[in-house]
């Protein structure tokens, strides 16, 4: 039974500051804390949405001076971040202020530890591996999933064994999180279903997770009740700032459950899809969400029938078993609306790749807090049906 809590728990959040408008505070909060010269760190699409010019503008009103670092791609590698890395250190920069999605902020994350430590990305890797926290950070999210702007991870692909490599400590907690919900405006509708999706999920494996706590599972249900009734409406009505504002309330608080309950099975395989085969990140989560969650459901039955009574489906006086069968269809429903049809197969994943997927998925640190613990043949068969 899921019946494991923790008696002891804490619970660790940057300063947030949430509303339309909030990004033009970069420089206001780049000076508050004490910097002179920002590494402004983005990346190509959002530069080309007009972001970063709005924070760069917010920067020099403040009498900031900056250098801008936009070297960054979908799963960021080592190799970018020690370009970064390099161009802070040269350019005498004292503060890191980044704009963009989980790739841009992990990225900024790895930059400001490297900064702030000695040695390598690969010498942080794993759970409070980091001696002194990075630069004073502040981070502008500009899209509704990944979180990483208020979460204790940060996640770099190392191409050299083809893994992803996570930290996990409060070193990489940015100190403020401007969060304006204004940004989401310009994101496409694949990237706003993809990151809805990983909001989700981190909702979902952060209230069924072994470290769950009181505080991280209210966080976690609101997110879920938000995103079920708002991503596609959201997708559907891209310039409507009421449901773009509570997708970013509900990315918020599951990016705050999830930084302390931390997550489950369907991140550990979708860390070694991304690491392996280099698969997009939210679009892995939602398409393993429903396969992870049947798995699941005999260890975590009443946890599961709040979250499904969170996501609008009637449930009383039903079976558990009904309830597990309708959570799963309205799942794959609310996938499916949102635009995300593709199987695994559809990406190039084979059947033969399948048992190296598992292998790596199972050593994965989320798969430590997932309520049922698998084994190398339980993973394999999620993902072949995920196929
Ligand atoms: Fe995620």
């Amino acid at each position: 039974m899921h019946s494991r809590r923790p008696e002891l728990w804490k619970f660790v959040a940057p300063e947030v500051i949430f509303g339309v408008g909030a990004l033009h505070l970069a420089g206001q909060y780049g000076r508050n804390l004490g910097g002179s010269k920002a590494l402004v760190v983005s990346d190509p699409g959002v530069l080309a949405a007009g972001w970063v010019q709005q924070v760069l503008a917010s920067v020099e009103r403040a009498d900031l001076e900056s250098t801008l670092f936009t070297q960054v791609t979908p799963n960021p590698r080592i190799e970018e971040v020690a370009t970064g890395a390099v161009l802070y250190a040269e350019q005498g920069c004292d503060i890191i202020i980044v704009v963009g999605g989980g790739s841009a902020i992990d990225c900024a994350k790895c930059i400001g530890l490297l900064a702030a430590n000695q040695g390598g990305i690969r010498d942080f890797v794993g759970v409070d591996n980091v001696s002194a926290p990075m630069p004073p950070t502040i981070c502008i999210p500009t899209t509704a999933g990944t979180s990483a702007d208020v979460s204790q991870f940060a996640v770099i692909t190392d191409r050299e064994i083809n893994r992803k490599l996570l930290i996990i400590s409060k070193a990489v907690v940015p100190d403020i999180s401007l969060i304006d919900p204004t940004t989401l405006t310009t994101m496409d509708p694949f990237l706003a279903a993809c990151t809805g999706m990983d909001a989700l999920v981190h909702a979902v494996e952060a209230y069924v997770s072994l470290g769950h706590s009181s505080l991280t599972d209210i966080h976690a249900l609101q997110a879920i009740r938000l995103i079920s009734s708002n991503l596609q409406k959201s997708i559907a009505e891209p310039n409507n700032l009421e449901y773009r504002n509570n997708m970013m309330l509900a990315s918020l608080q599951a990016g705050l459950a999830f930084s302390n309950a931390s997550l489950g099975a369907v991140h550990a395989m979708a860390h070694s899809l991304g690491g392996l085969l280099d698969l997009p990140h939210g679009q892995c989560n939602a398409m393993l969400l429903d396969g992870v969650v049947d798995f699941n459901y005999g260890q975590a039955e009443q946890r599961y029938r709040n979250i499904a009574t969170a996501m609008g489906i009637e449930v009383d006086g039903l079976p558990s078993a009904e309830i597990r069968k309708r959570l799963l269809v309205e799942i794959r429903r609310l996938r499916e609306t949102a635009g995300i049809r593709d199987t695994l197969s559809r990406y190039g994943v084979h059947r033969t790749e399948v048992h190296e997927l598992a292998e790596i998925a199972l050593n994965d640190p989320c798969v430590v807090t997932n309520p049922r613990k698998p084994c190398q043949r339980d993973i394999e068969v999620i993902y072949e049906e995920s196929l």
